[in-house]
């Protein structure tokens, strides 16, 4: 069991993967989640899930890309439970996209999907957690692909990267606040949404085994997180090299 007791959990993107997993672990141990995603009837199937184990679950269907839905539900959060502990932003979605075949709006569209969906929440929930006299945890899924430009993936690399960026300033300026961040940079997951996706995925994980990651990095919460360690290593090793180098190996993972 986790190790997060009696708190209140907003997590965004909760419907399906590893959001719908790590609602499932922290279900357990007296925590109130409030749970939200498009897909209003995949989002009441974890919710009831939840309950039927007496848990305690508040879900709520609503589009991240929309500012004033992303505040209702903070605010209902806060209305059913008085609190919003920690958040974990985990929306986000990164399709096959070579740059040599979008357009302009597929490339405006991806950054929407995985930066606007963490910047429509991350605003009313520093505006709550700056009321509360613990402050809060918010969390970000990032991904591994944000610490690189990852060919075939270079508009989704660029908007995590851009999310990153924005709570590594928001850390260290609401700090003083008690508001933690932490980014969570997960490697290949194999959640039903990429099954198909027809990218190359080496050291892919189970959904249930990153969300044991993701729930250790909001109990233990660092500033980043990195899972699993052979994917983390490979990124780490092409950032030192030198970039003809790191390109072609790139080059050559991206095209297996
Ligand atoms: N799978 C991987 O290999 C991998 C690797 C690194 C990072 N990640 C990141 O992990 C996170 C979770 O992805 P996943 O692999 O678990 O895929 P997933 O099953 O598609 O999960 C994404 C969740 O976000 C929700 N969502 C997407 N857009 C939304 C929006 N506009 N408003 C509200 N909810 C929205 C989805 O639900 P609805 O469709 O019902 O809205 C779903 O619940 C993403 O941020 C992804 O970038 C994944």
């Amino acid at each position: 069991m986790a190790s997060i007791t009696g708190r209140t959990v907003l997590i965004v993107g909760a419907s399906s993967g590893i959001g719908a997993e790590v609602a499932r672990l922290l279900a357990a141990g007296g925590n109130r989640l409030v749970i939200t995603a498009r897909r209003a009837p995949e989002l009441a199937a974890v919710a009831k899930e939840i309950r039927s184990g007496g848990g305690s679950c508040l879900d709520i269907a609503a589009d991240a890309l929309d500012p004033e839905a992303a505040a209702r539900v903070v605010a209902a959060a806060v209305a059913e439970y008085g609190s919003v502990d920690i958040a974990l932003l985990n929306a986000g979605q990164g399709p096959d996209m070579s740059m040599d075949q979008v357009g302009v709006p597929d490339v405006a569209r991806i950054m929407a999907l995985n930066y606007d969906v963490v910047v429509n929440y991350l605003v009313p929930l520093i505006q709550q957690m700056t009321t509360q006299p613990e402050g809060g945890l918010i969390a970000h899924t990032n991904s591994l692909a944000g610490l690189m430009g990852i060919p075939r993936q270079g508009p989704y690399s660029a908007a995590k990267a851009a999310v990153r960026t924005l709570l590594d300033a928001a850390r260290v300026e609401l700090a003083p606040r008690g508001i933690r961040f932490t980014s969570i940079h997960p490697g290949f997951v194999a959640t039903e949404r990429i099954s198909d996706d027809g990218l190359p995925k080496p050291f892919q994980i189970s959904q249930e085994r990153a969300a044991r990651h993701v729930v250790r990095a909001l109990e233990k919460e660092p500033a980043n997180a990195y899972f699993p360690w052979q994917t983390a290593a490979l990124v780490r090793t092409l950032r030192t090299l030198p970039t003809p180098l790191a390109a072609r190996v790139l080059r050559k993972l991206a095209s297996r």
